[in-house]
């Protein structure tokens, strides 16, 4: 069953900031973050959605909030019993909301790479090296790293994120947090990678944020989704090419085979496209749960 597509949210008197994917308001203490069935590809938000991606990211999200136990920020998601203003539509973001703990966040994404894919390959290609960090000569695109690295990135205003080095990052946020985010991120990233693995998937890379919350690091926004990560499907994987994208393929090689020039609003998806997408979505939950998305 395929529920309705939420597009976006909007609530009397609720200021409202709007990401790509994301609504969040600011509720003071917590912030809610309702995760709508917007998809971006080339950096633009396509006309239309795909119906439950807002769920299944969030319902993914929570499994991996589970499942790592990291300090994260979960409040609740049960949407009944959360304490939210009256002007919320309970009903509208029933499964594709979160409550959590309003921090102050750390503005590096932190960003784990175990292959070598996307900007690092660029890079490597450039110059042997991703972020400042010197890797074996001879890797190929895809190819697995030695072992997994930590690339952090600034938060662009507009556009791409910019890579930075290690020692970029520590001037921007210091010596001590630069040192704890980077073994963080790189322990939950393996430990998930290798969760992905008995699942059949590859995590390629993924980002992380992270937020100060009562003297704590805590992890913060969405976990290791498709949207925040690459996965491969482990069957089919080989180096010396790109991988399909699992989750966004469909949508990239049709809007690829339009007369689209990626420098104006994009068309709209035909259905077809957006069945396969979803099915694509629903089947990253599925394996990695080994849940049915109900
Ligand atoms: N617990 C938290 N405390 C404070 N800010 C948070 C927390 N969790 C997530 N955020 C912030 O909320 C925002 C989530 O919005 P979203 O990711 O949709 O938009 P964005 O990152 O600005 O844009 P994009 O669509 O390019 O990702 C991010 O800026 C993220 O840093
Ligand atoms: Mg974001």
């Amino acid at each position: 069953m395929t529920s309705p597509v939420v597009l976006q949210t909007e609530f009397p008197g609720l200021p409202v900031r709007r990401g790509k994917v994301r609504d969040v308001y600011d509720l003071g203490d917590a912030l809610l973050i309702v995760s709508t069935d917007r998809i971006s590809a080339f950096d633009w938000v396509l006309p239309n959605g795909i119906p439950d991606k807002g769920k299944i990211l969030t319902q993914l999200s929570l499994f991996w909030f589970r499942l790592l136990a990291e300090k994260d920020h979960l409040i609740s998601a049960d949407v009944t019993s959360m304490p939210l203003p009256d002007a919320v539509d309970r009903q509208l973001i029933d499964g594709r909301a979160m409550l959590v703990k309003k921090s102050q966040v750390v503005p590096i994404e932190c960003v784990v790479r175990g292959y070598l894919a996307g900007s690092g390959w660029k890079e490597y290609q450039a110059n042997g090296q991703v972020c400042g960090i010197a890797l074996p000569a001879g890797l190929l695109e895809s190819s697995p790293l030695p072992e997994p690295i930590f690339t952090p990135a600034t938060k662009a205003e507009s556009g791409h994120d910019l890579n930075i080095s290690f020692a970029e990052m520590v001037e921007s946020v210091g010596e001590a947090t630069s040192r704890e985010l980077r073994q963080r991120s790189i322990q939950v990233y393996q430990r998930a990678a290798q969760h992905a693995q008995r699942c059949g998937l590859i995590v390629a890379d993924t980002k992380f944020e992270w937020g100060w919350w009562q003297n704590e690091l805590i992890l913060i926004d969405e976990v290791l989704t498709p949207d925040s990560s690459r996965f491969w499907p482990a069957a089919g994987y080989a180096p010396g090419r790109g991988q399909p994208s699992y989750d966004k393929q469909f949508v990239r090689d049709w809007l690829e085979s339009t007369t689209w020039d990626k420098n104006s609003p994009p068309p709209e998806l035909p259905e077809s496209v957006v069945a396969k997408t979803r099915a694509k979505y629903v089947e990253a939950f599925e394996r990695l749960t080994g849940q049915p998305f109900a």
